[in-house]
């Protein structure tokens, strides 16, 4: 399991790394910081979906193993998310609050990506060992929010979709619907037929 947890860390630490590697030796195209921006949020998105994705895949193949990886990509989800949020807050607006209130009056997506991130947070912070003791059961019914986190970054991305880019976010929106009927179906009380 240890060599599972390290090999799922160095995959999702790899977009990072070529990001940051890309930023130094300039081949992030001709808007290196727009680029980082961009991939740093599709990143957060497919983290987060495929974070919803290791339940129903425990439930098709019944390999239990796969929800000791849950947390670890939930955290890879949060870290690309809010790597988003920091290139945002000082490329685009020098860290000045002023001027990212004045965004999110002119620009709802933003407050849209904002809402998603705020979501993310409590999860990211309740995420080990002793906040789920603690938690108890509350701790699952926090950790549902996780599927309105994905449902506003999927929002936030069709937002602010250019011509002929359907194809990915209507991908991540067929899963996240998807997994969200399994859900719901799996917890359908069932009507016993007493006949
Ligand atoms: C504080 C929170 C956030 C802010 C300020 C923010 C801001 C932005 C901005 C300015 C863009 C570029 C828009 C453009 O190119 O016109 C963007 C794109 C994007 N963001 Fe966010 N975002 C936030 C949170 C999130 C979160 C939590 C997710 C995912 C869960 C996310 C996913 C995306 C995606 C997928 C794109 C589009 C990338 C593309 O066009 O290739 N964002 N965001």
């Amino acid at each position: 399991m240890r060599l599972i947890r390290l090999g799922l860390f160095l995959v999702c630490a790899m977009p990072a790394v070529m990001l940051v590697a890309g930023l130094f030796l300039g081949n992030l195209g001709v808007n290196p910081i727009e680029t980082l921006l961009n991939q740093s949020g599709v990143w957060a998105l497919r983290f987060l979906v495929l974070t919803l994705a290791v339940t129903p895949l425990r439930w098709l193949t019944g390999a239990v193993w796969v929800v000791r990886l849950r947390r670890q990509i939930g955290l890879w989800a949060f870290f690309y998310a809010a790597g988003h949020f920091t290139v945002y807050a000082l490329f685009e607006q020098s860290l000045v609050l002023a001027t990212i209130l004045a965004d999110i009056a002119d620009r709802p997506f933003i407050l849209v990506g904002m809402s998603a991130l705020l979501l993310m947070l409590p999860l990211a912070l309740t995420s080990t060992q002793g906040w789920i003791r603690r938690l108890g059961r509350n701790w699952k019914r926090l950790h549902w929010l996780v599927y309105p986190a994905a449902v506003l970054g999927l929002v936030h991305f069709f937002w602010i979709i250019r011509a002929n880019r359907w194809t990915e976010p209507l991908i991540y929106a067929g899963l996240v619907a998807v997994f969200l009927a399994w859900r719901a179906w799996r917890r359908r009380p069932v009507i016993e037929d007493r006949d």
